[in-house]
């Protein structure tokens, strides 16, 4: 059986393989292909033709029918059928039946190509300042807790075993600042994506005095990519980038978990999750598990993966635009939702720790000291390596230490007595102040392109 679709008629069992996810996932689309198509018919009602493509007239009407599509699709009821195919399709259907002639003149000099890397792009550009945001809100609970236990004895490990005398402080700030390299990867990440592709068209420009420039500003990026098939096969790239960026702030979040479900095992007893952040069992009456933990090393590892498998599809294929580059949205847009729903839960998660200090202190057995014995020696001018070897032989004569004096005693830069939780907090909320400017720059560009002119 034959399908009639608006690119000509295709095979059933075709036209379903090859639609494959688009009909759900370009829901999420639905806002950005309206805003480039507004950007994009702006631009053409001001084209340097006698007459441009459009008049300012028909622009507005697209606008305005664009705004009541952006409507339904806020409120459910805008469809993208089989036929369609897709957002760009479909939205130039609906175009088509509500304003005629001028509905069919809105897709001149430009392809699905550009349009798709353009809805992608603002997509992204919205949920990539979601997760700086989620981000930075998780780095400043991490540095609050951080400086609320400042002086709390925590054992330092490596390997896993006792090591060296640390605090919690110590250790929820560094959570914190591995974060603030995570949000400075997404701000790359961020900067990267923000430059427009339309006018790429199929992956080669138009005839055409189309204005690239134009579209750019109206859509609030930095600037227009330069290069026309850049433009069109940086897609896939950028979504891996994008990927492994958000990859890299799960897997803070996966390492920082797997923390919190050891050292809040009754076994170490340092931490106790809120209780609503735990769940029981059905067999086990006295059970309060850490699901939420577990199931964020479980999506850290999904995300990881997301960023590869978009390379993967992408890693072999030719200059210009490839379909295979359709398989990218679902890992991509699944990438997203995974982090920042797990960015937000954390931050609550952390804000309710709770600290036994107790059991913290009851981890200094006292080899923890060791190093900080032979130190000891070497201020009073033994060799490093006799120290060592002294105190290595006589380990049992190790007690009487204060964790309390052993962790003043480190006062240099970034040490247990040596951190700037200051600092590090102008450095996350320089971050939220960035994303928050972000989000009003972006709705501002909305705003002015949406804006009802005909009404006062
Ligand atoms: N859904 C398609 C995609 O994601 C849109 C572009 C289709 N272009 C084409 N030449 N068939 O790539």
């Amino acid at each position: 059986m034959r399908r009639k679709t608006t690119v000509g008629e295709v095979d059933a069992d075709v036209l379903a393989y090859t639609a494959g996810q688009d009909r759900v996932l370009d829901l999420a689309l639905v806002e950005a292909d309206c805003f480039g198509t507004a950007a994009h018919v702006t631009m053409l009602s001001r084209m340097p033709l006698q007459p441009p493509p459009l008049t300012p007239q028909d622009a507005r009407a697209v606008i305005a029918e664009l705004r009541r599509i952006m409507a339904d699709a806020a409120a459910g009821r805008f469809v993208i059928t089989l036929e369609d195919q897709d957002v760009h399709l479909a939205v130039e259907r609906r175009l088509t039946e509500k304003l005629g002639a001028l509905g069919k003149r809105v897709h001149v000099c430009r392809s699905r190509n550009d349009q798709v890397a353009v809805d992608l792009r603002l997509f992204a550009k919205d949920r990539l300042l979601a997760a700086m945001a989620a981000a930075a809100a998780l780095a400043l609970a991490l540095n609050k807790f951080a400086r609320r236990h400042a002086r709390v004895p925590m054992v330092g490990r490596t390997h896993m075993q006792p090591a060296m005398p640390s605090s919690v402080g110590l250790w929820a700030a560094a959570w914190a600042e591995s974060l603030l390299d995570d949000l400075a990867l997404l701000r790359t990440a961020y900067d990267l994506n923000n430059q427009c592709p339309l006018g790429s068209a199929a992956s080669y420009g138009v005839p055409m005095p189309i204005d690239r420039h134009l579209v750019s500003d109206l859509l609030g990026f930095a600037r227009p990519v330069a290069n026309v098939l850049h433009a069109n096969q940086a897609r896939g790239k950028l979504e891996a980038i994008i990927l492994s960026a958000l990859g890299q702030a799960m897997l803070t979040l996966s390492r920082l978990a797997q923390d919190l479900i050891l050292f809040s095992m009754p076994e170490f007893g340092y931490f106790h999750l809120p209780a609503e952040f735990t769940t029981g069992s059905s067999i086990m009456p006295q059970k309060r598990n850490p699901d939420v933990l577990e199931l964020l090393r479980a999506k850290a590892a999904k995300v990881l993966a997301a960023a590869n498998l978009v390379a993967e599809i992408v890693r072999a294929a030719p200059s210009g635009y490839n379909r295979d580059l359709q398989e990218a949205k679902a890992p991509f847009m699944e990438g997203f939702d995974l982090t920042i729903s797990s960015l937000q839960i954390m931050a609550p998660l952390v804000a309710g720790l709770r600290v036994d200090a107790a059991a913290l202190r009851h981890g200094f057995t006292p080899d923890v000291f060791a190093t900080d014995r032979a130190l000891e020696l070497v201020a009073k001018g033994m060799p490093f390596r006799d120290a060592y070897n002294e105190v290595k032989n006589n380990l049992q004569q190790l007690a009487g230490y204060s964790p309390d004096e052993a962790l003043a005693a480190k006062r240099h830069y970034g040490a247990p007595a040596g951190l700037d939780f200051t600092a590090t907090d102008r450095r996350i909320k320089e971050f939220s102040a960035w994303t928050a400017r972000e989000i009003k720059r972006a709705q501002a560009c909305r705003d002015r392109l949406f804006a009802d002119k005909t009404k006062k």
